[in-house]
């Protein structure tokens, strides 16, 4: 992972600054858009608080498995509970007993990623859980909004994904190529410095630009596969794309296929139109209009899905 330690640690600062303590609980929220890095910073957060937590460090992933499997992998991680506990247990009311029982008075780190409106029960009961003194918990989301809405976490408890820095895109797009970053020449190195820039977008609500991990990776991939090691090819093909009216299919769907699986369904169409065809430099109250106007639907709409974060 790039810029592990400084992200890392800028995650446990963000905890020392937390206003949202429940009981002794440090809760906070980090959201980003699909593919910013959520899932890959919290559990490397949860390796790097190892330590400090006597092992008792807990990554629960909300979008796929189910509950019971969650609460057992609670229990075994937060209050290592024997397995021959673990395998008497029949079904998630029984586990959730069962963790509230050893749970009580534990300091533990509980990383609750990518939750939804879907699984607000059940974060909800983790949330009630009574853990031992300085304990926290990192919830993960998409957007700030989720978080405050649903999970009741205040816009100042919740951080977004830190940046990556140039360096550190470079690294992730060249990661499957044979090329060593630190002895790069400087021709090369424009090359580089091109095509990760191609990857920079504007968040809603937050000044300057940011790189896109999840395309740096997936577009790296396929311009080795294309070209081998070939920087300027590599920067001649997004040239292509930049000059392209719209992108090709092709080009994108490996990329926004996970995107577009975790976008609520209502908003597909929109995330759809935003990726594929927004027109280039169209400011975001036209590019609203704009949307309202080839979807007949209410501004209202268009605005909330927008500000879902469901774009980029
Ligand atoms: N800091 C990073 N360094 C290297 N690769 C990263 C970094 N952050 C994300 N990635 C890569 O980008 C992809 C998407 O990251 P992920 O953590 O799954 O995003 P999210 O959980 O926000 O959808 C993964 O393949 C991951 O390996
Ligand atoms: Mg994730």
């Amino acid at each position: 992972m790039q810029g592990q330690e400084r992200m890392c640690q800028e995650v446990a600062d963000f905890f020392k600054s937390v206003q949202s303590v429940k009981k002794g609980t440090s809760i906070a929220g980090l959201y980003g858009i699909p593919g910013q890095g959520k899932t890959t910073l919290a559990k490397a957060f949860c390796n790097f608080k190892m330590g400090d937590f006597e092992g008792k460090v807990c990554h629960l992933e909300f979008s796929r498995g189910d509950s019971f499997e969650r609460t057992k992998l609670a229990l075994q991680y937060l209050t290592r509970c024997p397995q021959l506990i673990l395998q008497t247990l029949t079904d998630r009311d029984q586990a959730q007993v069962e963790l509230y029982r050893r749970l009580k008075g534990q300091r533990v780190l509980l990383v609750l990623d990518n939750v939804t409106e879907e699984s607000i029960d059940e974060v909800t009961d983790y949330l009630k859980e009574e853990l031992g003194e300085n304990s926290c918990i990192l919830l993960s989301a998409r957007s700030v909004d989720v978080l405050e809405m649903h999970f009741k976490i205040g816009k100042r408890s919740c951080m977004r994904v830190p940046r990556l820095e140039e360096d550190e895109a470079i690294e992730i797009l060249l990661e499957k190529a044979p090329i060593d970053v630190s002895t790069m020449g400087a021709e090369e190195k424009a090359f580089a410095v091109k095509c990760a820039d191609r990857f920079l977008f504007e968040e809603v609500g937050r000044r300057g630009q940011t790189f896109h991990p999840l395309a740096l990776k997936a577009f790296g991939g396929h311009l080795f596969s294309k070209y081998g090691p070939h920087l300027s090819k590599w920067a001649g093909e997004i040239e292509g794309w930049i000059n392209r009216s719209s992108y090709g299919l092709d080009d994108l769907l490996a990329v926004l296929g996970k995107a577009f699986d975790s976008t609520r369904p209502e908003y597909r169409t929109i995330f759809m139109l935003l990726t594929l065809y927004m027109p280039t430099r169209m400011s975001p109250h036209k590019v609203t209009e704009w949307l309202a106007m080839v979807l007949n639907k209410e501004i209202s709409f268009i605005e909330k899905a927008v500000s879902l974060n469901i774009c980029f």
